[in-house]
């Protein structure tokens, strides 16, 4: 079984998808790691994460150990990926890993779940479960702001809303594979939810398709 969880950055799909993947016994792929690792290994290298042959050339040759790079979840790092994450390049040389994971769980798990943008309209269309986690930018600012205080870091709550609506901007205008909904995705809003009500809800959905399945 695999499971496609999509949706823009703070909207709870990291922490649904972990979940998820623990209840069901599923492996777990944080596609944004793959575009983070990219990034970081650009800068690293001392290339713009923008420009499209350093960039294409470090995704086709990312390990999976790049993904234990220090500094991956940092905001540096997020805002390289959605630099690299709209060169088609990059996309592509991404894409096999992805499907290969999802197919191939490197655990032998009995399912996959996957998270980030383009999982259940490019990478995995024909997942089983298709879920959109979405909420709005203010609510998503407001909980990247707590958790970066609750890290000890400083924040500033307008300049957080304004990163988030540019990183939106960037990934659902893009002309590879933006941020959107599949046509067969159940959309969950979490605004007013708090992180037990959408687990339960997403596995409301899991055991219904299940049952169909
Ligand atoms: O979910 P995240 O914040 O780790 O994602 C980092 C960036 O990578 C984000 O700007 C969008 C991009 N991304 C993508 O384009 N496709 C994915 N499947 C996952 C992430």
């Amino acid at each position: 079984m695999i499971i496609a969880i999509d949706g823009p950055a703070a909207a709870g799909k990291g922490t649904l998808a972990r979940r998820l993947g623990e209840r069901l016994g599923f492996a777990l792929l944080d596609t944004g790691l793959l575009y983070r690792a990219v990034g970081m290994k650009c800068l690293a290298a001392g290339a713009d994460p923008g420009d499209e042959t350093a960039a294409t050339a470090i995704a086709r040759d990312l390990h999976t150990a790049d993904l234990d790079t220090p500094g991956l979840r940092g905001d540096e790092a997020a805002n390289a990926a959605s630099k690299v994450a709209v060169i088609p390049g990059v996309r592509a040389a991404l894409l096999d890993f992805q499907r290969q994971f999802a197919a191939y769980p490197p655990g032998r798990e009995p399912g996959a779940v996957l998270d980030g943008r383009d999982i259940g309209t490019v990478v995995c269309p024909g997942a089983d479960v298709k879920l959109f986690v979405t909420a709005s930018a203010e609510v998503r600012a407001q909980r990247r702001v707590k958790e970066l205080r609750e890290r000890g870091l400083d924040a500033i709550y307008a300049r957080v809303l304004q990163d988030m609506k540019e990183r939106d901007a960037r990934d659902s205008s893009r002309a590879v594979a933006p941020l959107a909904p599949a046509d067969d995705a159940v959309v969950l809003d979490t605004s007013d939810l708090d992180a037990d009500a959408v687990f339960e809800a997403a596995m409301r959905i899991v055991t219904s398709r299940n049952r169909e399945g």
